[in-house]
């Protein structure tokens, strides 16, 4: 498709706020604390840092690299570049893959957004009073109902269907513009009074402490799956976003800026929850639910708690919803530019589709506890698929594309990056980040087996 028709972003910093937006999530502030918790602290951000650095930085130039020079949705954008190339049309595979993995992902991210929506409402009233036993059985309660998680997750996708209606530039980057800011400085806040009153030396040391002896296969996998998730890598947001992209900005330096405020933003986050975690002498292993759990009981004891606890709870909504969209957008871009539908009509049927499936992972929880598949719940089931299967899948497409189908004259010329940068860029997609893909899967399958 001729650039001169798409959208575009209004200017570089425009780029970076929505990309930092989409990046910076639940992934972030509930995913990545509650992943630390249960795969042994230190040994998994280690491996999770060294992926950012290795694997995520160098494929997520990679994705908006492709998706500026393909400049349309991801199935349309690989079949340009596959055509320039001259390279078999399977490489559309990279499109698809995102494209539905980007919609089994919104599933299970709404419902857990819908958790955050019922806290932030309860942060309202405060927390004062609750303590570790009555907050566990708020959270077992939530999950055990039904109506109330179809409810939210039916608030959240309507939140998040609104914004991408607006379009590009009056929607997502507007939308953007406000909630961004405003979750650094809430962020910073209680960082600030995790260091003053709670444990912030005990949160240092399980995040930070050195530990190679704790690192095992399956602790590689999930750090090497959740860098993928945390930069929204793989699943074509970050191709549809780059589409967006004006020919004189330098994706490298802004893909730069992208992974360090996401990765600032998970360990600001991670410091913070696990002081309180520590100075309330609770369990950071216990999975999906650890920030309500703990949270809450910093919130009801700290001055000022149901201020902060509304504030936070309203940050991660923010958060949450700048990623969603960006969840939304890949599929939509796909049915306007590929089957001419109206927009209106392409959100609401996309939306419409991961709502269905939202529900069927609500129900999940509760009603259709007993439906197993690997021995995994459907929630798991989706999150295990996405992040363990399908984002590594695709991050190892997009580097053997990127560095082994594409004419390097054409990659170096979209890039914007100068002689040994690039070619310390490129060898590590055609060796480092192909081998580090495949050894971490081969890893894991010798050791199930
Ligand atoms: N990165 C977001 C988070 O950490 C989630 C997300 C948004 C995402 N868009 C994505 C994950 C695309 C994978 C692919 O919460």
């Amino acid at each position: 498709m001729d650039s001169s028709k798409r959208s575009h972003w209004s200017s570089r910093w425009a780029f970076i706020l929505v990309t930092v937006g989409s990046a910076v999530g639940l992934g972030n502030i509930w995913k990545f604390p509650f992943m630390t918790g249960t795969n042994g602290g230190s040994a998994f951000v280690l491996v999770y840092l060294a992926c950012v650095v290795g694997i995520g930085v160098p494929l997520l130039m990679a994705e908006a690299m492709l998706g500026r020079r393909g400049q349309g949705d991801p199935v349309d954008a690989m079949r340009s570049l596959a055509r320039e190339a001259g390279a078999s049309r399977l490489w559309l595979a990279i499109g698809y893959i995102g494209i539905v993995g980007a919609l089994l992902i919104l599933s299970f991210y709404s419902v857990v957004a819908g958790w955050i929506l019922e806290y932030t409402v309860r942060a309202v009233g405060g927390f004062q009073g609750m303590d570790k036993a009555m907050l566990g059985e708020v959270f077992a309660g939530l999950l055990a109902d039904p109506l109330r998680l179809v409810a939210w997750h039916t608030v959240f996708m309507a939140l998040s269907a609104g914004v991408v209606l607006g379009g590009v530039t009056a929607g997502i980057e507007r939308a953007n513009k406000i909630m961004m800011p405003g979750l650094f400085a809430i962020l910073l806040g209680l960082l600030g009074y995790g260091a003053v009153a709670a444990d912030l030396s005990a949160a240092f040391r399980f995040l930070f402490h050195f530990e190679p002896k704790a690192i095992d296969a399956q602790v590689v996998l999930a750090a090497m799956g959740h860098a993928f998730f945390t930069l929204s890598l793989g699943m074509g947001a970050i191709m549809t976003y780059g589409s967006y992209l004006g020919r004189e900005i330098s994706i490298a330096r802004t893909s730069l800026v992208v992974a360090t405020a996401d990765t600032l933003v998970a360990l600001l986050a991670g410091l913070a929850i696990f002081s309180f975690v520590f100075a309330q002498g609770l369990e950071p292993a216990v999975g999906p639910g650890l920030i309500l759990q703990t949270l809450p009981l910093a919130f009801s004891t700290m001055p000022f708690g149901d201020v902060v606890g509304l504030l936070f709870f309203v940050l991660v909504v923010f958060a949450a919803w700048t990623s969603s969209i960006s969840l939304i957008e890949p599929a939509t871009a796909y049915l306007v530019e590929h089957f001419s539908l109206g927009r209106r009509a392409a959100v609401l049927l996309v939306s419409l589709l991961v709502w269905l499936l939202g529900v069927a992972v609500a129900l999940s929880f509760n009603d259709w506890s007993g439906f197993k598949v690997f021995g995994l719940g459907l929630f798991d089931l989706l999150d295990t698929l996405t992040s363990k299967i399908m984002m590594p899948l695709a991050g190892l497409l997009i580097a053997l594309f990127t560095a082994r189908v594409m004419q390097r004259a054409h990659v170096e010329s979209e890039i914007g990056l100068g002689g040994r940068a690039f070619g310390l860029w490129y060898g590590v997609l055609r060796y480092v980040s192909p081998v580090a893909i495949v050894l971490i899967f081969l890893n894991v399958i010798g050791v199930i087996g």
